[in-house]
């Protein structure tokens, strides 16, 4: 794909080529954050805006955080529903075309699937998708593949990629098995039943070629992973709280249950988590899920120079 411009709204306009080019220019910065060289010439004069309907923590402070330290600037809204003209009823069309004409790049998050693509029409500035309802999750699916990689150092070959609780709404699993489907994978979801992976996703995966085991004995399916991937059941999307409540705590990742894991696997969770990991496996190194954190900013930083069109500038 061509970045120069793009709007990043959905996993599915990524080939592998594009995901090799977006974690390679995020493994230079990386080494060049490390290493304390400047980077913040690199985007010095441009405009981020970030406009949440959603709440959160890490992913607007990460993408402005990428911008603040390549040298651009930032304006933030970071309660949309209730201090924007959204309240006046506008609509995302004319959101985006305004918040489009202040900004070089707006970062977007909302409670409904596939509103990010409605403010995006309404404007040519690249917006990116930072997680639309229960649908996809972008830069938080290109931020986990990159610590895998990181850890594992090799691209995925041959991995099993578990994937565990709330596979129906969560929308960092959808966003993951999107971008994994371009490699040679495993994957083993654990869920209940009611919180299963969407089956057009399942079927995506198999007309990929890949494996697709599910189960609900999460138990017995830790040994073989090599990838735990933790989820949050998503609260905020049942309609019927008891529901929700007959899934909280389905799976709960402790010492006991790590024990079984294979010595060499990791533990990813994009966060918050609630109860899914007791607080003692932190310690444990097999723990990836603040090392996460820190890869999310090198990857959107990457991600920003190749959209704004400065990543030949990245030349350490
Ligand atoms: C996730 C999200 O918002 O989808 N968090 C994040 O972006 N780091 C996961 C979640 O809220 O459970």
């Amino acid at each position: 794909m061509d970045f120069k411009g793009a709007d990043i709204l959905s996993t599915g306009q990524f080939s592998q080529e594009d995901i090799l080019r977006v974690l390679k220019l995020a493994a230079k910065l990386d080494k060049a954050w490390a290493e304390g060289k400047s980077l913040d010439h690199l985007l010095h004069g441009k405009l981020m805006a970030t406009i949440f309907f959603e709440p959160s923590t890490r992913t607007r402070f990460s993408h402005e955080t990428a911008m603040l330290r390549l040298g651009g600037s930032v304006m933030s809204n970071p309660d949309m529903l209730s201090l924007s003209s959204y309240k006046k009823q506008e609509t995302l069309h004319d959101t985006g075309k305004m918040v489009g004409t202040f900004a070089d790049v707006v970062v977007m998050r909302h409670p409904e699937a596939h509103s990010v693509e409605k403010l995006a029409a309404g404007t040519n500035t690249p917006v990116i998708n930072a997680g639309d309802g229960p649908n996809e999750h972008p830069t938080q699916g290109l931020l986990d593949l990159y610590t895998i990689w990181k850890n594992k150092g090799h691209l995925f070959d041959g991995l099993n990629i578990g994937m565990v609780g709330d596979l129906k709404y969560g929308r960092v699993p959808h966003s993951q098995c999107d971008l994994l489907k371009h490699f040679d994978v495993r994957f083993t979801f654990v869920a209940p039943q009611g919180l299963a992976m969407p089956r057009e996703i399942v079927e995506e995966l198999k007309r990929a070629g890949r494996e697709v085991i599910e189960t609900e004995n999460f138990d017995e399916a830790i040994a073989d992973m090599d990838v735990i991937s933790m989820t949050r059941v998503q609260e905020e999307r049942f309609i019927d709280k008891n529901e929700y409540l007959k899934y909280k705590g389905v799976y709960i990742l402790d010492s006991a249950l790590m024990e079984k894991a294979k010595k060499e696997a990791i533990v990813l969770h994009p966060l918050p988590r609630v109860d899914e990991i007791t607080a003692e496996i932190d310690l444990d190194p097999r723990a990836k899920y603040f090392e996460q954190v820190h890869n999310g900013v090198v990857v959107r930083m990457a991600l920003l120079l190749l959209i704004l069109g400065k990543d030949s500038e990245v030349n350490f």
